[in-house]
């Protein structure tokens, strides 16, 4: 007979497996999780007999894969409100970022930061985040531009995981911005990064993908594609913010790369999809930045459905272009903003996120041996998480089978 640690009943499911329709769901579910994992789940009159410590009925309530986070930037110094005033008087982004605001702005503000005032306003970001179900999250580095501050970046993000009871996943983006002592020689500062910090990021096991900004501001595909061999040869999958702001060929790039996910995307070209499609690089999508930046040319979504891309959304959170710590917020967002329906936008925050993290085999979805990442909550249909926002409907989050919110 099998022993369970916990054993959920009275459960309304969406598994939101690949292989099911729509949601996936189980009307009337159960789920027993043993060492962390989810070791049965199905109808209810159809569990085996078994012993469990600890026996929860949901009384109908619906419970999902817990919420993923797949592109944060949520370790930062100061904020960029001033600039947030400007813009609405009328100045472009990129006018700023030139004028050496913008993220560069950010970076002052993180150099100058101690480790632990970084740690402790990301943590309560971070803690956002959980409050509405969100029990892994992608955090960036990209805002020291300096070996030494982009170090201390991923150690307040490794620190961010220890803490707060939610799996952070960490991202080196080195390749963010030109570092003001790199402004005439910005090949230099990709042979920094090449030859010294991914090589110390590597050995200390400090980050889990690495990340490049293919923009006009900021990297060209040349310096981008130095970055993605280095990490290539130490082992390491790479993602790319592309075509943010104007069409770079960053999802050819990315894609050219193997790239986990190729993120923004706004203006993609039709070959750059498909060149997506055929090395499986999920799109990230960042309705809050779309949002922020005013931004009116929508990411090609009708070719990414048509060639069977999969479709993430994340919050992008970040003081410049998206300050917002709410996954359901982003959700919303893209449901509004680029049409997408509620079950494209729960699997965009669920499992094609943990494909954009490259752990959909382990998290993502509620299916036998996948971590028992679960969030319960008070809604009477998954719709509803695209629907409503800023509305506290969450009853509780598991992660690894251990409850992180009552
Ligand atoms: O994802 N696009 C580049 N990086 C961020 C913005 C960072 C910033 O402005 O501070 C983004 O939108
Ligand atoms: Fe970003």
């Amino acid at each position: 007979m099998p022993v369970w640690e916990t054993l959920l009943t009275n459960a309304r499911i969406a598994t939101m497996r690949r292989d099911a329709p729509g949601y996936g769901e189980i009307s009337e579910g159960a789920l027993a999780i043993r060492d962390g994992r989810i070791a049965w789940i199905g109808p209810q009159n159809e569990l085996p007999d078994g012993d469990a410590a600890e026996t929860r009925s949901l009384d109908g309530r619906w419970i999902t894969p817990a919420l993923i986070d797949c592109h944060t930037h949520l370790v930062f110094g100061g904020d960029r409100a001033a600039e947030f005033e400007q813009r609405l008087q009328g100045v472009s982004y990129e006018d700023i970022a030139r004028a050496g605001g913008g993220i560069m702005s950010t970076v002052r503000a993180t150099r100058a930061a101690p480790a632990d005032k970084l740690f402790e306003d990301a943590l309560s970001r971070v803690q956002a985040l959980m409050a509405e179900g969100v029990a892994t999250i992608e955090v960036k580095s990209g805002y020291g531009l300096d070996v030494k501050t982009e170090i201390r970046m991923l150690e307040v993000a490794r620190r961010l995981g220890e803490a707060s009871g939610a799996d952070i996943r960490t991202t080196l983006l080195a390749a963010h911005a030109i570092p003001p002592e790199f402004r005439e020689a910005p090949d230099a500062y990709i042979d920094l990064v090449c030859n010294v910090l991914l090589p110390e990021v590597a050995a200390r096991g400090l980050a889990d993908a690495v990340d490049a900004y293919c923009e006009s501001i900021a990297f060209n595909a040349a310096q981008v594609g130095r970055v993605f061999d280095k990490a290539r040869t130490l082992g390491l999958p790479v993602k790319l913010h592309a075509d943010q702001l104007s069409d770079g060929s960053g999802a050819a790039l990315a894609a050219r790369f193997g790239a986990l996910s190729a993120d923004h995307l706004e203006y993609t070209s039709p070959e750059g999809v498909e060149a997506m499609a055929a090395s499986g690089t999920v799109a990230v999508l960042l309705p809050g930045a779309f949002l922020t930046l005013g931004e009116t040319r929508l990411p090609p979504i009708a070719a990414m459905r048509a060639h069977d891309v999969p479709i993430a959304i994340a919050t992008d959170c970040n003081p410049g272009t998206s300050p917002v710590c709410s996954l359901r917020v982003a959700m919303m967002l893209a449901s509004r903003q680029f049409r997408l329906t509620p079950e494209e936008c729960l699997a965009g925050a669920t499992r094609e996120a943990a494909r954009a993290l490259g752990i959909g085999d382990e998290c993502g979805t509620l299916e036998a041996g996948k971590h028992a990442d679960i969030a319960i909550w008070n809604i009477s249909h998954p719709r509803e998480l695209a629907y409503w926002f800023g509305t506290p409907q969450l009853a509780g989050l598991l992660k690894g089978g251990h409850t992180t919110r009552p």
